[in-house]
């Protein structure tokens, strides 16, 4: 009788576990039926933003950039990029011919947590210092005696207001900084200051948002590219829009009659995303809540917690992960890249799964059953996870017109023009170059929702994937029309 009482508790617990993943699977549904919501959501956002100043959640930021380098640049140029995680100092040396692979050399470093909430003039030191010891070890030998004044291109991945393409204010800080001093500055101008005072002779030439260098560097492998996306720690895309159409901004006069926008496409918000009770509690004990939605349920700074709080739930309603471990409340201690590694255990017995929570949450080994479903649940909230990032990207493409259906800007159409337009998207960040499912999840949805298209409308000839250079994935799509 001992033994039935236990089976039968056992069985009631792991029925309640049961109950949370398939609610889990329930609220996170993506059928090519929503993510074609989220598409027109996404295209209808963009035209807002572009339409008025606070028009949508979409900032849809100039960048003052309208032209892009096609392979034949030459000399020798810096660059300084601070993202999410990594700080990084190029030196790049263009040969003028695409085919020749960029000369660089790069040192990549951690930014220190304390910097990331300290103050301006700590973050801007630490580059700027880091910038000279770089500078310092090029030596006077180097190729580029005799010395002349350095110029140098600026990554800076966050929100900014541009007032040239190299000067630009801060909006505001996303993913985890949160310099308040720094709100409302020139960030070209920060920086400027900081090399001034360590006696550092560059000038900051240019100040780009992640997604804009990842744009460059797509074009300059491929002139057809349009688009850049970024998914690591944070999400966001960019693409090339007509002046004509940033209606927000008349008169807009570019050689090239274009403009790279900077969306902004964290903060992208539609009632059609599928939201969880864990994304709700996410957001609202996050620094920045009702903000930055998209990139709360896409990006690599999120996904593990969210993981993280779907197996605290789990560990509450039943003991079968062993008593409830105080680590399993603690924010952010289960890392996205964990979750890639989890996700990705192709051993029997899931033994890298059981170790990485024995090791990050304490808890020790948990039982085969048990270690499948921590693997299900990493793979719910991934796929998820990418199908929106895939809506997202056709959200753009329908947009500018260029995903085979004509599009809805209602500016000029090409659609009875017969010549076919090559399309690519660039793609770069963590999540899509170093977690294989996420990748795939992400390429398998985007066939799809453009497959439907393909049905509809018969205008798509040829779509699919293929490096632009290692570490950078494009997407081409070939399709009748689309917009000039
Ligand atoms: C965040 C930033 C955005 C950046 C993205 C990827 O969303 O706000 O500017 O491009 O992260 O790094």
């Amino acid at each position: 009788a001992i033994l039935v009482g236990r089976r039968v508790r056992s069985r009631r617990k792991w029925s309640r576990v049961v109950g949370v993943l398939k609610e889990l699977e329930e609220a996170c549904e993506s059928s090519v039926g929503r993510l074609r919501q989220v598409v027109d959501a996404m295209a209808v956002e963009m035209h807002a933003g572009l339409a008025s100043e606070g028009g949508s959640k979409l900032k849809m930021l100039l960048t003052f950039v309208d032209t892009l380098p096609n392979g034949s640049e030459k000399g020798t140029y810096y660059a300084l990029d601070l993202g999410g995680t990594n700080f990084r100092v190029l030196r790049v040396q263009l040969g003028g011919q695409r085919s020749d692979i960029p000369k660089h050399d790069v040192k990549r470093q951690p930014i220190p947590q304390n910097l990331m909430t300290s103050t301006s003039r700590d973050l801007f030191d630490f580059i700027a210092s880091s910038l000279q010891k770089f500078v310092e070890s090029e030596g006077t030998s180097s190729e580029l005696s005799p010395v002349r004044r350095r110029e140098l291109g600026f990554t800076f991945s966050f929100p900014v207001k541009q007032t040239s393409v190299s000067s630009g204010i801060l909006i505001k800080w996303t993913k985890a900084f949160a310099i308040e001093d720094m709100v409302g500055r020139d960030v070209a101008d920060c920086l400027q200051q900081a090399m001034t005072n360590r006696g550092l002779d560059m000038r900051v030439a240019a100040l780009v948002n992640d997604t804009v260098g990842t744009l460059a560097l797509g074009h300059y492998h491929d002139v057809d590219t349009v688009a850049a996306v970024i998914i690591g720690t944070g999400t966001n895309a960019c693409y090339l829009e007509r002046t004509d159409a940033i209606i927000k901004c008349q008169g807009l006069l570019t050689t090239s009659g274009g403009m790279v926008v900077n969306m902004e496409w964290g903060n992208f918000w539609s009632s059609h995303l599928p939201r969880t009770s864990y994304d709700i509690d996410l957001d609202a004990d996050s620094p920045n809540p009702n903000d930055q939605g998209f990139e709360k349920m896409i990006s690599g700074m999120y996904l593990g917690d969210i993981v993280r709080r779907v197996i605290l739930r789990m560990s509450q309603e039943s003991d079968i992960f062993g008593p409830v471990s105080s680590n399993l409340s603690t924010r952010f201690i289960f890392k996205t890249p964990d979750m890639s590694k989890i996700h990705e255990d192709e051993s029997p017995d899931l033994r890298e799964v059981a170790r990485i929570w024995k090791d990050i949450l304490e808890i020790p080994d948990v039982p085969l059953k048990v270690r499948k479903l921590i693997v299900k649940v990493c793979d719910v909230v991934t796929r998820r996870a990418a199908r929106l990032a895939a809506a997202g990207i056709v959200g753009i493409l329908k947009k500018i017109g260029r995903d085979g259906s004509g599009g809805i800007t209602g500016g000029r159409m090409r659609v009875s023009d017969s010549k076919m337009r090559r399309t690519v998207v660039a793609i770069e960040g963590s999540l899509y170059t170093s977690y294989s499912a996420f990748r795939e999840y992400l390429n398998e949805a985007v066939d799809e929702i453009l497959g439907e298209d393909i049905a509809r409308h018969k205008a798509v000839k040829k779509k699919g994937w293929y490096p632009l250079r290692p570490g950078i994935q494009g997407f081409f799509i070939t399709c009748d029309g689309g917009r000039e």
